[in-house]
């Protein structure tokens, strides 16, 4: 089995076409240490709508990734405190996974930006923050989401990842529109994209 990377089954923002930007709102993006876990389990609780128990238990997990160099847990943090909460890891789908089965490698596996503070450019710097991160560890890094994720797909397709299947088989991860679009972004890529 594959362990289960993202969450998917909760709402998604609205996809919306804006006239003007929205000014950026400052905030520092950073590894998320210990102090960190409580209000990222609220965040991630209210966006799940799960016990903050758990969300506390599955974080706990992922900063013990981090620390050992197979996953990150980075935070966004405002003067108001954390607005935004992002993800990678390491996935290694086990021999004898079924036909689409998105393949073994770097993942970015969840983000959620506080409703309050969305379209503020605090998700495109969590994003591009955990890139750069990979990247410097691996030749390409990988992203799915549902195919009806309007807002994830067009933040992650701004950023230069391109659509490689669809349909996709993730253990653990039930897509609410029946449908998992996997998308991947090459060093190459995100190279001449920055230069
Ligand atoms: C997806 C999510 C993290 C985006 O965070 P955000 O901070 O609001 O996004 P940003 O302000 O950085 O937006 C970056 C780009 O994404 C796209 N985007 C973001 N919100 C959008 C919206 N509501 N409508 C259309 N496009 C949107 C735009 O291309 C935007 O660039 P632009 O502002 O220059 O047009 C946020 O909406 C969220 O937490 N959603 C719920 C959780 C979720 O779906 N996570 C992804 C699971 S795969």
């Amino acid at each position: 089995m594959i362990p289960s990377m993202i969450e998917t089954r909760s709402e998604f923002a609205a996809f919306q076409v804006v006239e003007e930007p929205h000014p950026p709102l400052p905030v520092t993006v950073r590894p998320a240490d210990e102090t960190d876990l409580g209000p990222i389990s609220v965040l991630m609780a209210e966006r799940e709508r799960d016990r903050p128990s758990r969300q506390l238990r599955l974080h706990r997990q992922q900063l013990e990734r981090q620390t050992q160099g197979i996953g990150q847990l980075l935070v966004a943090e405002s003067d108001t405190g954390i607005v935004g909460v992002a993800k990678s890891r390491v996935v290694t789908p086990p021999s004898g996974s079924p036909y689409r089965t998105p393949p073994a490698g770097w993942y970015l596996s969840g983000i959620v930006v506080d409703p309050r503070y969305r379209r503020r450019r605090v998700g495109r710097r969590l994003t591009e923050a955990r890139v750069r991160w990979v990247l410097e560890r691996a030749g390409r890094v990988f992203y799915f989401a549902d195919s009806q994720n309007e807002v994830s797909l067009a933040l992650h397709r701004d950023l230069g990842f391109v659509e490689v299947a669809r349909n996709i088989l993730v253990s653990g991860v039930t897509f609410s529109s029946g449908c998992g679009v996997l998308s991947v972004l090459t060093r190459e890529d995100w190279n001449s994209r920055i230069s």
